[in-house]
């Protein structure tokens, strides 16, 4: 049985033949929802309506049928990520991805791929790689033209570097891939091998606490300049949006409005907006919820407001609250525009309001 390839790029069958094989390629209650009759979102905004999915929420009926019907492009919330797809032999699997390829397909959606290169995620393929073999260079631009190759001209982009920025914006995060292939050069390279990928998919750059830590936007939007002057097939710009409802106002308007200004494309690209990691502001459910709003309808208006032909995407990480991975931390979070029954919420209306 031949594999679909390998760090190596070879079968498994010739791997596995090689000494040398690769060790081988919800809060307290729910507050009682309000009913809120929404058209749906993508038929509303202007631009493309991103969710992340699972390969197993497509088995779910009912939120398969609320994510078809309310979104037009897809996010792999982890299944296109290393972690899935990088066996620690090397070798590569590829049925969830393409589970969700087929549901997008299948409906009529958009596909974006989520993400290349990410500091968060090695793989042991690659920590152990057996360079007698192959290239260290040569491993990442097998695993690049392997996954993107796959889905050329079905994605409509990439996330080629994810959260390249360290926490506190002071410099990049160090990496097993910038170890191994150069602190800049890395991403200079995980771009141009995703560009021969596919030609025809958008490259992001994506990250997050941008709204949080100023100094951090202003540190990205520094590599966003280095990676343009140095050539790099980069088309968008990625804030991931992760706030809560204590994030002060203004700050995702503000930086989504500086992201707009290399007129690449922008992609919020994870939105969703915590309550319970907003407890510090002592607020009652309903004025958190208030607050939660307010800020989908601050990121409406700010998307709303970039040029037309800027606006990549607006995602939000997840459609129902109960599959959000803020549930993972506090049960009781409702971050997302959807309760757990599929219902639209107060947060969805003013989203909704900006940017019909
Ligand atoms: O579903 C499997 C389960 O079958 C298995 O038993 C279990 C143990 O291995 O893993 C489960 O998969 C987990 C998956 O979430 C689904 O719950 C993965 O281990 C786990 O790593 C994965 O976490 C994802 C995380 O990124 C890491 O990939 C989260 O769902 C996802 O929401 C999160 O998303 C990130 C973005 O990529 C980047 N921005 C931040 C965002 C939130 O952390």
């Amino acid at each position: 049985m031949s594999l679909p390839g390998s760090l190596y790029g070879l079968s498994r069958r010739s791997l596995l033949g090689s000494a040398l094989a690769l060790g081988a390629c919800q809060p307290a209650a729910q507050s009682q929802t309000p009913t809120i009759s929404l058209p749906p979102l993508k038929s509303i905004a202007p631009f493309p309506v991103g969710t992340a999915v699972q390969a197993v929420h497509l088995t779910d009926p009912s939120l398969a049928r609320l994510i078809a019907a309310q979104a037009s492009q897809l996010t792999p919330e982890w299944e296109m990520k290393m972690e899935y797809i990088v066996r620690d032999d090397g070798t590569f699997r590829f049925e969830a991805p393409d589970a969700i390829a087929a549901f997008a397909r299948d409906n009529g959606l958009g596909l974006f791929g989520h993400t290349l290169v990410w500091y968060a995620q090695t793989s042991p393929a690659f920590e152990r790689l057996d360079e007698g073999r192959v290239s260290f260079a040569q491993a990442y631009r097998n695993y690049i033209h392997a996954v993107v190759g796959r889905y050329r001209g079905q994605a409509v982009g990439w996330d080629v570097v994810n959260e390249a920025v360290a926490e506190d914006g002071e410099g990049w995060r160090d990496s097993l891939w910038s170890q191994r292939l150069g602190a800049f050069e890395h991403m200079v390279l995980a771009f141009q091998n995703a560009r021969e990928a596919d030609p025809t998919a958008k490259l992001f750059l994506n990250d997050y606490n941008l709204e949080w830590i100023p100094k951090k936007r202003a540190t990205f939007l520094r590599l966003v300049e280095r990676l343009l002057a140095a050539g790099a097939p980069i088309d968008g710009v990625g804030t991931q949006t992760h706030v809560a409802a204590d994030q002060a106002p203004g700050e995702i308007a503000r930086t989504i409005a500086e992201l707009g200004q290399f007129g690449l494309q922008v992609h919020v690209s994870e939105f969703d907006v915590s309550l319970s990691r907003a407890q510090g502001l002592r607020l009652n459910r309903a004025e958190l919820e208030r607050q939660q709003a307010a800020l989908y309808g601050e990121a409406a208006e700010a998307f709303m407001a970039l040029p037309p032909r800027q606006r990549f995407a607006f995602s939000f990480w997840g459609l129902r609250d109960s599959e959000s991975w803020l549930k993972r931390e506090d049960a009781s979070d409702t971050p997302l525009p959807f309760d757990d029954q599929g219902r639209a919420k107060a947060a969805a209306a003013a989203w909704a309001a900006r940017v019909g």
